[in-house]
């Protein structure tokens, strides 16, 4: 069954397994400390999960705020967060909220969605919603970065290459003995509406060779750029830089990534 918002609020075993699968194949770390180093002022990081990023940007001296709808994930940062000295510890405050409703009664010079955490919001409604709680966190000519796909057509229509399984992980040690493997494979097709739903497949391989399958399924929203331009623009924003790779090259063809940075420059509108 399809879970709103990733799953990662229904599934604890997707929280538990989060940093083996991502730790060291994200390279995004260095492009969004740079961005709170910059910003020179508190960070809101919306979907902050296992503080993947958040940790690092405290770490290297920054005040962040992380939110998160799912408990299991903000379970899994605290614990994570447990092991930091109490400085770093100081320069995060954690709220489990929805991104799309959050008051966290402080304002922002930077607010960033990494990894892809707004193509969880699959309704107009929901996209409008945060975007405008976002235009109310931040202070005047503060910075949102829309962290997003670059959509790749053949993914986007009913092609067997992706719909059946895919090698995601290769088999991985997890520090308790046992072995996680991933594979992944989209499952329909809502072109109308511009989602996928999504299968992410876990399969833990026991000391004793049992093998259990585990599956995190989800819907998740596709963006276009001039669509995204639109959006940002009536909700008091204007792109300052619009990326294609962590590395700061330009949109291209090709790009992997869409990461567009805007500045707020009024108040956008009501949703
Ligand atoms: C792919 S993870 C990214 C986590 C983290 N930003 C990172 O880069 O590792 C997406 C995160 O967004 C969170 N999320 C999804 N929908 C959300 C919503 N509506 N409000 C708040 N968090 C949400 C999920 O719980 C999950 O932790």
């Amino acid at each position: 069954m399809t879970s709103r918002y990733g799953g990662y609020e229904e599934r604890e075993f997707v929280a538990g397994y989060y940093d083996t699968a991502y730790d060291a194949r994200r390279q995004d770390v260095d492009f969004f400390v740079e961005y709170s180093r910059q910003a020179g002022g508190r960070t809101l990081e919306l979907g902050c999960g296992t503080g993947r990023v958040l940790i690092p940007t405290a770490i290297a001296g920054y005040e962040v705020t992380g939110l998160d709808l799912s408990h299991y994930m903000l379970q899994q940062c605290r614990e994570k967060l447990s092991r930091q000295p109490e400085d770093v510890r100081q320069r995060i405050r954690l709220i489990e909220e929805n991104m799309t409703d959050f008051d966290t009664a402080e304002q922002y010079s930077l607010v960033t969605t990494p990894f892809r955490s707004f193509q969880h919001l699959i309704t107009l409604e929901e996209q409008k919603a945060c975007l405008n709680c976002t235009n109310h966190h931040l202070v005047p000519g503060g910075l949102l970065i829309l962290d997003l796909f670059h959509p790749y057509p053949p993914r986007l229509v009913p092609d067997p290459r992706y719909m059946d399984e895919i090698e995601d992980l290769p088999e991985t040690a997890l520090p308790d003995g046992r072995r996680l493997r991933r594979t992944s494979r989209t499952v329909a097709f809502h072109r109308e509406q511009q989602y996928n739903d999504i299968e992410i497949i876990y399969y833990i391989i026991h000391p004793d060779g049992r093998q259990e399958r585990l599956v995190q399924a989800f819907p998740f929203r596709y963006f276009f750029r001039y669509e995204v331009e639109h959006l940002l623009e009536l909700y008091g924003f204007r792109i300052v830089d619009l990326f294609g790779n962590y590395d700061r090259s330009p949109l291209s063809n090709d790009s992997p990534e869409m990461i567009f940075v805007a500045e707020k420059t009024g108040r956008g509108q009501e949703p």
